[in-house]
């Protein structure tokens, strides 16, 4: 296994600002300051986990990678450059603003976007939620997950795990969206960690880039509080409250900013990586998560 865990994201909205608020009073993460005139929301005692830039189109702009080394970082590159991927090395002031040691930019065989890197910079500062959060469940386990659109799917699935080493969770084939389309597929993979996934792959096209990105807190108490905040803030919702099948997540997916869609939840499985045999399964929910539409 290369990739430890997910380390942090950048999105790149036409309202940033709006992320300051949406972060800190809805979500509960801290607004802190850092680099530049960027929106930074640090949710545990890494500097941030979360970057907003002002950006001409709501897409996700980056994904950082971590592996826990400077040989690891060296194989990684050998590897996708062995692929044929174009890898950048990042610069120095690139790297302060990731508060990293060194970091390397390329993109999946889908186009996604990802960067990989060592020595997360900065790291040990307190997290006090301003909304009461009591923290969120990252660690080991990296910030949470997030799912990319791959209509390639197959080619950017053994991508995944053969150039960057994830692992196969969970393989979902759901109905097709509407009549005459083909079937959703959602592949799941996890990193060198014990969180069910890092990273899904999903079988449609998605402009924003990003289909959801995942937050883990503590306990359900935290999640309906988030929902209480949310429709306080008249904050539509990209699904409602449930359970998913494979990871057990309990959750709710308010639309961020930007369209962008948030999963908030807690419970998820955490992997015996020595024993755990993937899944392929048909169904994505226990209850709840009644969708809205699919646009594709
Ligand atoms: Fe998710």
């Amino acid at each position: 296994m290369t990739i430890a865990r997910l380390g942090y994201l950048g999105l790149q909205p036409q309202e940033a600002e709006a992320w300051k608020s949406f972060g800190s009073d809805l979500l509960g993460a801290m607004s802190v300051e850092g680099e530049g005139d960027s929106v930074y929301l640090k949710i545990d005692d890494h500097p941030f986990r979360l970057v907003v830039d002002k950006g001409e189109e709501d897409k996700l702009a980056f994904v950082g990678w971590e592996v826990d080394d400077a040989a690891s970082y060296e194989q990684t590159i050998a590897a996708l450059e062995a692929y044929g991927s174009i890898v950048t090395r990042g610069d120095e002031a690139g790297a302060k603003k990731r508060c990293v040691r060194e970091y390397c930019v390329s993109a999946d065989p889908a186009g996604n976007p990802f960067e990989v890197y060592y020595g997360r910079t900065g790291v040990g500062g307190e997290f006090k939620s301003p909304q009461g959060v009591s923290g969120f469940v990252t660690g080991d386990m990296g910030l949470g997950h997030y799912v990319v659109p791959a209509p390639n799917i197959d080619e950017t699935h053994e991508f995944y795990k053969t150039v960057l080493g994830f692992g196969d969770s969970d393989d979902l084939t759901l109905p097709p969206p509407t009549e005459g389309a083909p079937e959703m597929r959602i592949v799941f993979m996890h990193a060198g960690n014990p969180r069910h996934h890092s990273i899904a792959l999903f079988n449609f096209p998605v402009a924003s880039g990003c289909v959801h990105l995942m937050f883990e807190v503590q306990n359900i108490d935290e999640v309906g509080a988030c929902m209480d905040r949310m429709e306080a803030a008249h904050i539509p919702l990209m699904s409602t409250l449930g359970r998913h099948a494979n990871d057990m997540m309990l959750s709710f997916y308010p639309i961020g900013p930007g369209g962008c869609v948030v999963e908030y939840g807690c419970g998820g499985l955490q992997l015996n990586l020595d024993t755990f045999q993937p899944t392929k399964s048909t169904v994505a929910d226990i209850w709840g998560h009644a969708y809205a539409p699919v646009d594709v």
